[in-house]
């Protein structure tokens, strides 16, 4: 990572480096001097807000952007009446798309009152040509769009901004790069996605990732690691492994190796104290992988393992890959060797000719496999993908009927899962001070369930012992218990 020191070194005289990450480290100190010059005719510095929509890489891909702004002299602030607003989109349902369109309306307003305010737009919505032509059309006030596939040069693209008017546009369509050693602002000091893998290659036929996020690209495993080992000497104990299918991470690496093997290598990091990791799909989960999580001391005891459907038809028109037999003869394996694991799942209903039976199926999957929790969606048609231009679509009542069974479901089952455990000691994270209750504080055990306990501000960021006293539904109630604490203390002295 760049310090101060390297930052003196570069010539802003001279053309900007060709190569990365020294190109992106020059525009940051560009963007510094206007910067600067803001700060001189206004009396303090510039604001910038990062609103992230959809999913952890995205969440990720926010740190990245906060990294720069910070490094460039921005105030983080999370008021969208700011200086500049970034707002780092998603397009997996149309919902995320409706809701980026109706929060441009209101940086409008802010923007009418504050005419020098920037308003950027990146992320996987982006990706899409019809998006564009749409903001093009009327959403002229935009000053900056850029996808995925070049989120790395954002100090370049913001620096851009500085130098000319109007609406700056700048769309890859896939890219083979992958950039390290960039800023990055984290979120929680304590915990932190690393991203292991970008891309899709499995072309869901109903998702539209693999056209907006390109195909599959692994980070070297020593490139991981190290990004880790320094996230832990700057105290985090906690990481999530992020990819859109981490199964199938290292395939196309020149050395291959697997995701369990990468597994094996990141529990060596010595101070790291919890390993979780995102998505897995089904068809690429090893022997080796549940192997690897049984005898972990520090992968936590919590995998998502999307469904989709329970229906073998309904699958294979997904192109999932796997039937509802082998999806439940995997569930078993995985119960066996790790009996403790909490399973959770996504589910789209009203996938295009779903019928009523499928969707008893999808049902049965779900009493059948005892979810910890679901997430269930709504079928979106997304514009490009195969299942989009699928005859027959299901109508939206007939969707929301089956939704509200399904959900029934998982509820029940849900709750029933995470009463398992009421009574217990189990370690947990703590993660934040309870702002709706005062005096509590938010944890997180290693299965992912939330445990409120009475404590405050000096908690956040401990791992503790906790006994689950009130299982509320979803989170349980619980208090600290440190007694054997003291005990060992005794003893030594
Ligand atoms: N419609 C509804 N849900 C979708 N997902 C992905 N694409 C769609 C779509 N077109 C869901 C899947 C995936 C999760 C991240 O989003 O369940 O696992
Ligand atoms: Fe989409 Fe399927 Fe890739 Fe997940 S695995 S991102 S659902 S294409």
């Amino acid at each position: 990572m760049y310090d101060e020191l390297v930052f003196g070194q570069i010539d802003l005289e001279e053309q900007p480096p060709i190569s990365e990450p020294d190109r992106q480290y020059y525009f940051i100190k560009k963007c510094r001097q206007y910067v600067t010059e803001f700060e001189h005719l206004n009396g303090r510095l510039p604001k910038a807000c990062v609103v992230t929509f959809g999913c952890q890489m995205n969440a990720r891909d926010s740190e990245k952007l906060a990294g720069i702004l910070q490094q460039v002299g921005y105030e983080l602030t999370e008021d969208e009446n700011s200086d500049f607003v970034i707002f780092n989109t998603c397009t997996v349902r149309d919902n995320a798309n409706q809701r980026v369109y109706g929060r441009l309306g209101e940086l409008n307003g802010y923007k009418r009152r504050n005419p020098n305010m920037k308003i950027a737009l990146c992320g996987c919505m982006m990706q899409e040509p019809e998006v564009i032509e749409k903001l093009k059309k009327s959403y002229s006030f935009v000053n900056l769009i850029f996808g995925t596939h070049n989120i790395f040069k954002f100090a370049e693209l913001l620096c851009a901004t500085f130098e000319s008017e109007g609406m700056l546009i700048d769309i890859w369509k896939d890219t083979d790069k992958i950039v390290e050693d960039l800023p990055v602002e984290r979120k929680y000091p304590f915990k932190s996605g690393i991203n292991i893998m970008f891309g899709c290659n499995n072309f869901c036929s109903y998702c539209i990732v693999p056209y907006v996020r390109g195909r599959e690209r692994s980070r070297e495993p020593k490139d991981i690691i190290r990004e880790i080992e320094k996230l832990v000497a700057d105290g985090v104990v906690e990481v999530m492994l992020l990819g859109q299918n981490v199964n199938s991470y290292g395939k196309n690496l020149d050395e291959q190796v697997t995701f369990a093997e990468l597994l094996r290598e990141v529990e060596k990091i010595e101070g790291l104290k919890r390993i979780r990791f995102m998505t897995s799909h089904p068809k690429d989960l090893s022997d080796e992988l549940i192997q690897v999580m049984k005898e972990s001391k520090k992968i936590c005891r919590h995998l998502h393992l999307p469904l989709q459907s329970g229906s073998t038809r309904i699958l294979q028109q997904m192109n999932r890959r796997y039937t509802r037999e082998q999806y439940l003869e995997l569930v078993q394996r995985i119960r066996e060797e790790i009996p403790d694991i909490a399973i959770t799942t996504d589910i789209i209903v009203g996938f295009p000719g779903e019928t009523p039976e499928d969707l008893e199926q999808t049902i049965d999957m779900v009493r059948q496999v005892k979810y910890d929790n679901a997430f269930t969606f709504i079928y979106s048609k997304r514009t490009g993908t195969p299942a989009a231009s699928m005859e027959n679509q299901v109508p939206e009542t007939q969707v929301k009927e089956g939704f509200d069974r399904l959900l029934k479901v998982v509820q029940e089952t849900a709750r029933e899962q995470t009463a398992r455990h009421q009574g217990k000691i189990m370690e947990a994270l703590i993660e934040e001070v309870n702002e709706s209750s005062p005096g509590l504080v938010t944890g997180r055990l290693s299965n992912n369930t939330i445990v409120h306990i009475p404590g405050d501000e000096s908690l956040v960021g401990s791992l503790v012992q906790v006994s689950l006293d009130e299982c509320h539904g979803f989170y349980y109630l619980g208090h600290m218990v440190n007694e054997m604490q003291p005990l060992v203390d005794n003893m030594k002295g």
